[in-house]
């Protein structure tokens, strides 16, 4: 098979698309693609600074390679799980990644936070998986605020987000669909969110990191093994196998029609006071989540097993 674009041998088939590119002709396509959600989103300018949580999996790193070479300013967040085995894997892939490039690293360690997923898992009678995601948010937000980004990047891509909206949309879920798309806006307490490479489908980020040739952490996590969404994405790739495209014009149909729709259905409003520990924005009318859950773990240095 020949490049689309300049005739070289193809490494890179695309049959959403209907082409094929050889490799510095699939980092141009890719580019463009991540620009394209930029500018269509308006997700953020060069003169912001984009700091971009980085998990030691080829998306979060393909995002922050890509976007480096766009010339945005970009910085690594990295969270250290603190999970036997697969965090310093994960951490140590963060670090040479950022080390090579010189790219400034910002590390999070939840052991030093009173936060190590192993105990969280232990202690709560709570899908690890949801907890730890909440952690992990947490963290995200309170870092850009703190330490003055304008905005958050993370690695979602089309097939996660497209997973997530059909999630969504099984249960109905008014106000889950009405904050769902490739970026959170500012709000009081909370830093603008985006996802910069929502166009892009797990399988071009996976080539892009491969011909970039980016050191990639492989493992699932030992708590969650499966990736999250798995029979959803499973279905919708059957759906793509089938009717090449309609992944990503079921997503841009969302956000151009059924998200304006839902976001007029779901106008909520909810009351939000400074946690009395940690000063973040919070519903609960009390402790935020996750100062509640670094309680437990604290309080329980036994044997307690407890709900939040
Ligand atoms: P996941 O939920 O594991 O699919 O991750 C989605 C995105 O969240 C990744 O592409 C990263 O941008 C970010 N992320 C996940 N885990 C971490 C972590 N431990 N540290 C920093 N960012 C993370
Ligand atoms: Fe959070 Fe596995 S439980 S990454
Ligand atoms: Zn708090």
């Amino acid at each position: 098979m020949k490049c689309k674009v300049c005739q070289a041998q193809a490494v890179v088939a695309l049959k959403s698309h209907n082409t094929a590119f050889c490799a510095a002709c699939y980092k141009k396509y890719f580019a463009r693609q991540v620009e394209r959600g930029i500018d269509e989103q308006r997700l953020f300018t060069r003169n912001d600074k984009i700091l971009v949580a980085l998990s030691g999996g080829k998306d979060s790193l393909a995002l922050m390679l890509e976007l480096s070479r766009q010339g945005y300013n970009v910085t690594g967040l990295h969270i250290d799980l603190g999970i036997p085995g697969s965090s310093a894997a994960a951490r140590g892939v963060t670090e040479r990644f950022c080390a090579k490039h010189g790219f400034a690293l910002h590390i999070k360690e939840m052991a030093a936070e009173g936060l190590p997923i192993p105990l969280v898992r232990q202690r709560l009678h709570r899908p690890v998986c949801s907890v730890c995601g909440k952690i992990k948010r947490h963290y995200f937000n309170r870092i850009t605020l703190e330490e003055g980004f304008d905005v958050l990047a993370t690695g979602h891509n089309l097939d996660d987000e497209v997973a997530r909206l059909f999630s969504n949309t099984l249960r109905w879920d008014a106000d889950y669909l009405s904050d769902q798309g490739p970026m959170l806006p500012v709000a009081p307490g909370f830093s603008r969110k985006v996802k910069p490479l929502w166009r892009l489908t797990e399988f071009e980020t996976a080539n892009y990191a491969f011909l970039s040739g980016i050191e990639t952490h492989y493992a699932l996590c030992p708590y969650s093994p499966g990736a999250s969404f798995t029979v959803l994405k499973g279905l919708l790739q059957r759906l793509e196998t089938a009717m090449p495209g309609r992944k990503i014009s079921f997503y841009q149909g969302f956000l151009a029609r059924g998200k304006p729709a839902f976001a007029r259905q779901s106008a909520k409003e909810s009351t939000l006071a400074p946690c009395p520990q940690c000063g973040f924005l919070t519903s609960s009318g009390g402790d935020c989540g996750v100062c509640r859950i670094r309680a437990i773990l604290r309080e329980s240095g036994g044997n307690r097993d407890e709900c939040v």
